[in-house]
């Protein structure tokens, strides 16, 4: 094979811990009908990752080892398959490419529907745009498209500063809503730069004590008991958005004697919502936190940072 055939990747043979990520050489992808090709500049990670590496996850929907883990693409066109008019060689671009199926992010070179993503903001770096898709997406899915979030509306968001915590708030505010948001007492001036008027202390005070009247819950926790007590904090016929996990079927029954609403997510690739994101970061409205920048080597390390979950904003592998 030549060399231009090949290309640098993150691949593991089993699932397990970090230290199953290795460097690897790999034949370089064609675009199929309607796919581009994209160099990857920067790969944004995520919790889901990190999971899918351990066997949970998306490995179950990606297919079994040998696979290369990540969904979140900044980079540039470098090719298009037959019938592409969105793109065009040379367009820089960010996006969520196929999730859940295996996508392969961690990589120089991906394929995908062209679709799958929108031109990057003029201006903004391959690494803050590759902070955005998953995370982005998770945000303008749940509180536009699920919750139609809008002006006066309080919304609460569970994990503020988190990847997606803190894109949700940016995107709240925006749509003019108000924002209470949980976080540890560290995090909150960063929270309160986000626009967050009431950080909550989760540690020192129970959020549902705080927070009361609430329209919308953005639950980035997960667990049952942040589930059910957040049901506390809603007005009548508030929603409860259940992020990680889905929604526990106990939770749901009660908020339906209670008269609430409460779902589960699934982020889906969007250009629409890709659309959607750059227009706010255009006009001054978003930014995606870059708490750690990483080389594609060290990929094992981002998952250990991602792991500990107590990072604010986001980690990057720069490729
Ligand atoms: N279903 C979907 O489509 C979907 C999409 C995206 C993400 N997710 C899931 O959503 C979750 C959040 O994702 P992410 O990327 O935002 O994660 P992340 O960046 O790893 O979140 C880290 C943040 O979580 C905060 N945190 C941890 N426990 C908390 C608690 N009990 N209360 C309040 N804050 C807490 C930490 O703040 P402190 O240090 O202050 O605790 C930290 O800043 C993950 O489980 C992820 O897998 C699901």
């Amino acid at each position: 094979m030549s060399e231009s055939a090949t290309m640098r990747t993150i691949t593991q043979d089993r699932y397990g811990p970090p230290e199953v990520l290795v460097e690897a050489e790999a034949p370089r992808p064609e675009p199929l009908p309607g796919e581009v090709l994209v160099r990857v500049h920067a790969a944004g990670v995520n919790p889901v990752d990190a999971g899918s590496r351990a066997g949970s996850g998306m490995a179950a929907v990606m297919g079994g080892p040998p696979l290369t883990v990540g969904w979140d693409v900044a980079g540039t066109v470098e090719a298009v398959g037959f019938g592409v008019s969105l793109f065009r060689e040379g367009d820089e671009v960010f996006g969520m490419p196929r999730f859940p199926h295996q996508a392969g992010a961690y990589a120089e070179y991906v394929t995908a529907p062209s679709r799958h993503f929108a031109r990057t903001p003029a201006g903004l770096t391959h690494v803050r745009a590759a902070a955005l898709p998953l995370a982005g997406l998770t945000a303008w899915q749940v509180l536009v498209d699920t919750a139609a979030v809008g002006p006066g509306q309080h919304v609460l968001v569970h994990a503020a500063a988190g990847g997606v915590g803190h894109l949700a708030v940016q995107i709240a505010r925006a749509r003019g809503a108000r924002v209470t948001g949980t976080a540890s007492a560290a995090k909150h001036d960063f929270l309160r730069r986000l626009g967050v008027e009431d950080p909550i202390d989760y540690h020192a005070v129970r959020f549902e004590d705080a927070a009361r009247g609430v329209d919308v819950v953005v639950d980035l926790v997960g667990t049952p008991d942040n589930q059910r007590r957040s049901l506390r904090t809603l007005r009548p016929g508030g929603l409860l958005v259940a992020v990680p996990g889905g929604l526990d079927p106990a939770v749901g029954e009660e908020a339906a004697e209670q008269g609430l609403r409460a779902t589960s997510f699934l982020v889906e690739p969007d250009h629409t919502g890709l659309a959607g994101l750059a227009a706010l970061v255009d006009a001054g409205r978003l930014t995606a936190e870059v708490a750690n920048v990483l080389p594609l080597a060290e990929a094992a390390e981002a998952h250990r940072l991602i792991e500990s979950r107590r990072t604010s904003g986001k980690v990057v592998l720069e490729i």
